[in-house]
This record gives structure tokens, sequence and C-alpha cells, in this order.
């Protein structure tokens, strides 16, 4: 099989990795890929957002299956402009992705199907949210932008004040653009937060695989929220009473709403849930896979990346397909350019000293192949270094081991990934 991998992030030089070491492969092409994704397949200058060109490509280089990471290609209706054209690709349709894309639309999903999930009150202007929170005895609220802002339009409020200032952000001084057209406030939960991935196909939702990730810059969860600072699989707390438990009230029901809704899904499902008092609820879906999820997932992943995904975007995915994970236990520590994810500089020069150790994997996310050969950092999250191991111990050893021998000007992590995880 041709494969194209459309992003350039850790999450798309997991799949690469995972791709590349699949019997079905023929050739792998990376669009725009990075430093890491070059010495796994051809690296193609295309600008995601042109997917026309993408298209282009797909049809003159015979490729047999696109894999779409990021979401904003899937908002953009990547995948219904290729079933269009008769091109298999992996991913949800526009209107299926909405279950990320717009909060207000999941959550009415959500609430309708009974899914459970935090209560919520929507709007689309000012006046009237400010009405509300002011008439409510509640102080602490989730405010949150209805569409995509790069995991940043989610304002967490303790009281009237900041909420107000909240709502002033968004519907007012339009910090997420058009995304803040509409707002979600939420009732705000509490308790342990886990990502839950399965593969869907319309009803069939396969076994699931989870991780935790870690938002914030800093050690501790201070500092800002980021696009993740480091991941592991699986949580300590993990179980098959709780799997079942969100397999059969989450996962599941959320595919048969959206078959219901005439709007079925195929891809990855993404599923942000908090363990409350009450049982899991979903803070929100993703339609993708995640980032660093992925990359400490996968290598838990024995069974064929490639033959999930062809049946996926198939839409023959059922229980014949293998889907099957590992009790291997990952880790993976993000590596940033100091300042991330604010001001940051890039360019640096990336000092890689030795190959991983063994049992130990190194993603690339922002880096840049330099014309001379060298790499370069070239964004905010640099790299992510994944240990993998039969003790939670061993794999988190690994992984900052590995850390050792990589060495670029201002580079940062945090010391505490997976740490609440030994026992
Ligand atoms: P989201 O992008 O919706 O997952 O939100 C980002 C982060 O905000 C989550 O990972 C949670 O830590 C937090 N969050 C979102 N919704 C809630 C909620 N209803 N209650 C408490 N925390 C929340
Ligand atoms: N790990 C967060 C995300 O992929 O959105």
């Amino acid at each position: 099989m041709n494969v194209l991998i459309i992003g350039n992030g850790g999450r798309e030089n997991a799949l690469a990795w995972k791709v590349k070491n699949s019997p079905l492969l023929k050739n792998l092409f990376i669009s725009p890929g990075n430093a890491g994704t070059y010495g796994l397949g051809k690296n193609i200058e295309i600008d995601i957002s042109q997917k026309t060109e993408i298209l282009k490509f797909v049809k003159s280089n015979n490729i047999d299956l696109t894999l779409v990471g990021p979401e904003a290609p899937l908002e953009d209706g990547i995948v219904d402009l290729f079933i269009s054209e008769n091109q298999l690709i992996f991913g949800p349709s526009k209107k299926a992705a909405q279950i990320e894309t717009s909060k207000v639309w999941a959550k009415n999903i959500m609430k309708k199907h009974n899914i459970p999930t935090a209560d919520f009150f929507s709007f689309n202007d000012f006046s009237s949210a400010k009405k509300f929170i002011l008439s409510q005895k509640k102080i602490s609220w989730v405010i949150k932008a209805d569409g995509l802002a790069s995991g940043k339009g989610v304002i967490l409020t303790n009281n009237k004040e900041e909420s107000m200032n909240a709502l002033k952000e968004i519907l007012i001084d339009k910090k997420f653009g058009n995304a803040g057209n509409k707002i979600i406030i939420e009732e705000m939960l509490f308790g342990k937060e886990v990502s839950v991935f399965s593969f869907v196909n319309g009803k069939f939702v396969s076994s699931q695989i989870s991780a935790c990730d870690y938002k914030r810059s800093h050690d501790g969860d201070k500092g800002l929220n980021t696009g993740g600072m480091g991941s592991y699989s699986p949580p300590e707390f993990w179980n098959e009473n709780l799997s079942n438990t969100i397999s059969e009230e989450i996962m599941i029901p959320t595919a048969k709403a959206l078959v219901e809704e005439n709007v079925p899904f195929h891809g990855m499902l993404y599923g942000g849930i908090m363990l409350t008092s009450n049982g899991p609820k979903v803070l929100e879906f993703n339609c993708r896979f995640g980032d660093p999820e992925t990359q400490v997932i996968l290598p838990k992943l024995d069974s064929d990346i490639l033959e999930i995904c062809y049946n996926t975007a198939k839409k023959t995915l059922n229980e014949k397909t293998l889907v099957k994970w590992n009790n291997d236990n990952c880790v993976g520590v993000v590596i940033t350019s100091g300042g991330y994810p604010k001001n940051y500089k890039i360019g640096h020069e990336i000092k890689l000293n030795s190959s991983p150790i063994s049992n130990s994997l190194i993603f690339h996310s922002g880096t840049k192949i330099e014309n001379d050969g060298k790499i370069t950092t070239n964004g905010g999250r640099v790299l992510v270094s994944v240990g993998i191991g039969k003790t939670m111990t061993i794999a988190r050893n690994k992984a900052y081991k590995n850390i050792e021998n990589i060495y670029f000007k201002n580079m940062y992590f945090r010391k505490d990934i997976s740490e609440r995880a030994l026992s």
C-alpha cells in the first residue's frame, strides 16, 4: 500500500513509525512531515490547508490510503472531498468531526442521547450569558469557546468577576475569533482525567486504550496550558471495570448516537473523560489521535495499524479486524523550546548524541532538516522521548535517560511525567 500521512507533529512521527512497521506498506509519504519522519518516508511540502493540492498529489502518486493527523483538515472537509473523488482516507467527515469542532453541537448530542457529561448552557451573546452568570448561586464555571482554539478555548473561573472576564474575552474581544461566536457555560467537575481512544466505524467501536496527559507547562501542574507536556499509559487507576463502564456508557453510545443522527463517525474517537464521584463524564471529544498520547499508545498496539486504518476508511472495520493493545508501560516526555507556550526562539541546532537506548523511541515534533543535514528546532514542542517497559518505573527511567543524550539551546521538559503512577 502507498500511504500518505498528513501533519507535522510528534503524533504524525509516531504514526509514520508504526505504519513503517506494517507488512502492508509499500511507499510512505508525509505532508509536510518533520526531521523525524524524514528517515521513515518521503516528506512532501504541501500546505495541509490546501486539500485540493493534497488530492492532486494522491492521485498522481497512486496513494492507496491517506491518514489525517490534525483536526483542522477534518474541519475543512478533506475527508468529504476525498470520498467524493473515490480516494480512501482515514478520518471522519466534516459533519462527524463536529464532535470536536463544535462544542455546542457535541454537547447537544450528548444531552439528547444521555451520554454522561457536565451540565451546560449555551449562549451566543454577551448580555444573555452575563445575565445567566449573575442569576446563579454557583460561582465556579467552565467557559468554553464553541470552535477549535488549539486547546486554549477553555477557561475555568472561580468567581463572578473571572466569569465576566472570560465571557468578555471570548464574546466581545473575540480572543478566539469566530471559534468564539458561541460559548458553553459548563458545570465544573472534579476528579482524575483520562484520555480514551477507540477506532470507530459507524456503530462498531474497537477495543480501547487509555492514557493520561499533562497539559500544564510546569511540574506539579503549574504554569500555562500547553498542547501537552507528556503522557503515560496505562493510568495507574485503570482497570477492567472502569474500562467497561467507559466503553458501555460513553464510547459505544456516542458512536451509536452519531449513526442515529445520520452523521456516522469513521476514524479515531478520542474521549477526554473525568472520573467524578458520580461516575465518568465527558469533558470533550476529539475526532483524531491525541498528541502526545499517540506517542505512548502506538508502541502498545500489537496489531497492524494499516489494516485497521484501511478497514476503517473502507467502512469494513468490525470485530474480525484485530485491534490488540499490549500491557507494556509507556512514558512520553515532551521536550520544548524554553518559553513555550508563550514566546520562544526556533532555529537552534539539535544534537542527538547517540541513538535511543533499547526499548525507547525519540519522536520529533517541531524539528526541521536544514540543507546541510543539520536538525534544528522548528516549534514549541520539539521532541518526545518515549520509554517502554514492563513497569512504569522502567519506562520512565528510559524516557528520562534518553534525554541526557539530547541537547539544544534553551531546551526544557517537565521532570514529573508519570511520577504519580509509580507505586
Ligand atoms: P477540554 O478542551 O474541553 O478538554 O478542556 C481542557 C481542560 O479543561 C480539560 O482537560 C480539563 O482539565 C478542564 N475542563 C474542561 N471542562 C471541565 C469541566 N467541566 N470541569 C472541570 N474541568 C474542566
Ligand atoms: N492531548 C491533547 C490533544 O491531543 O488534544
